[in-house]
């Protein structure tokens, strides 16, 4: 969407994953906090995200009405507050008559609900799918119901970012690029790196979509759908892969930290969602490595695509490589089995993009070659250089560091 809004994908903090419905203002608060005095804010995590279970109905007028239990001070006290440590502030709502945890949806309540949390200081908007009165199905139908609420937040006349959460029903990367800042293209991630879940057709192909919330989709199912869809993607439209699970338990370090590499090279927004007062040092340091974030962030804006996958050995082996400003290229090498090994990929491989070949001077020159997880981009020394002759293979472990950082999970 052509709003000015996520140029490059959003990122900050969403309360679902780690608080359900137990968010409130002080766990809101104090969260910001910790954005701010860990350092998250100045690395651009500038959202946070209150996810559902936030309101208490509507009342006569129509109005939604914020819990006040858990929001004594009401939403736009919050958001004040939220706005004075320089962060901005997010709301959920559903297309449907209820939010996915039953409480009242937008569906038909466009411009009340939008004006409302314009007059609030809202700043964003993650838009569920749940019960959307059987119009899932229909992209046509879904289109009218996402693109209501698009249309009333524009009206506002506050920027707002608009970020459906559609779990990929109806193929929204084909209809939301222009309605809206990103869409769900799965269903829920949960936490863990490769679930062989009978509840979750979130299987490698097109059309086995998640489609219940609920149903819940490991990080190797979200990829294996992602890699179909990277071209969709652009400037102030992004497909979202799902809020990361980052430091929630469920993953090792490794399983971690390629999660995070995947979702910033594939452009998914990156909302966290671990407890911040718990924060421990590899979350932090994994959430932190600016190397990483710059890639995501990159100006140029394109997604990696994945390359070649094999199976060996009962491993999942992939290797991804996209563009970056300036010239530069982002190359992820993924193990994705249970044992260490060892990685190539030749320039000729790497500069295989969508199927074309890359040209002479990509494939032929010489490239300075970062290991982004060794943090070593602020050193000036290049760790490895490749003479490409578009043959030679690219020996990752000849980095150094490189194999520990990509080969285990
Ligand atoms: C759906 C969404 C989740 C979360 C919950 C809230 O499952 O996909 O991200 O917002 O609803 O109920």
């Amino acid at each position: 969407l052509d709003n000015g809004l996520a140029r490059t994908p959003q990122l900050g903090w969403d309360t679902w994953n780690s608080f359900g419905c137990s968010l409130n203002a002080t766990v809101i608060l104090e969260t910001a906090q910790k954005i701010t005095s860990l350092g998250f804010k100045d690395l651009g995590y500038n959202y946070v995200v209150m996810d559902d279970c936030w309101s208490a109905g509507r009342n006569s007028s129509g109005y939604l009405v914020p819990n006040s239990q858990k929001f004594p001070n009401g939403i736009k006290d919050l958001a004040d507050k939220i706005h004075n440590m320089g962060l901005k502030i997010g709301i959920y709502s559903s297309a449907g008559t209820m939010t996915c945890a039953r409480y009242a949806g937008s569906l038909g309540y466009e411009e009340k609900d939008a004006s409302l949390w314009a007059s609030w200081g809202i700043d964003y908007l993650k838009y569920d799918n749940c019960y959307n009165q059987g119009e899932e199905g229909t992209p046509k139908l879904s289109y009218d119901r996402y693109d209501a609420m698009g249309k009333a937040l524009n009206s506002t006349g506050r920027p707002i970012l608009y970020s459906l959460c559609n779990w990929g029903v109806d193929g929204p990367w084909n209809f939301a690029p222009t309605i809206g800042n990103s869409w769900r293209m799965s269903g829920d991630l949960f936490n863990t790196w490769d679930r062989q879940d009978v509840n979750c057709p979130c299987a490698e192909l097109e059309g086995l979509n998640c489609k219940t919330p609920g149903y819940h989709c490991s990080v190797l199912n979200v990829l294996g759908k992602a890699v179909y869809i990277p071209s969709k993607a652009y400037a102030g439209a992004w497909n979202d892969l799902d809020m990361l699970q980052v430091g929630n338990g469920g993953l090792t370090d490794d399983e971690a930290i390629a999660h995070f590499s995947l979702w910033a090279a594939l452009k998914s927004p990156l909302l966290m969602t671990n407890v911040m007062t718990k924060i421990d040092a590899p979350t932090l340091s994994i959430l932190q490595n600016t190397a990483v974030l710059a890639v995501s962030q990159d100006p140029e804006g394109s997604s990696a695509v994945r390359v070649w996958r094999y199976n060996v050995d009962g491993g999942d082996i992939q290797m991804f490589s996209g563009s970056l400003s300036g010239g530069d290229q982002v190359v992820l090498l993924l193990n994705g089995g249970s044992t260490a090994r060892e990685m190539n990929a030749t320039l000729t491989e790497i500069f295989w993009m969508d199927g074309v070949s890359g040209t002479a001077s990509q494939v032929q020159s010489s490239w300075d070659v970062y290991d982004l997880w060794a943090d070593r981009m602020s050193n000036s020394t290049a760790d490895a250089i490749i003479q490409g002759d578009g043959k030679r293979p690219i020996n990752m472990t000849a980095m150094g560091g490189a194999e520990k950082v990509y080969a285990q999970t």
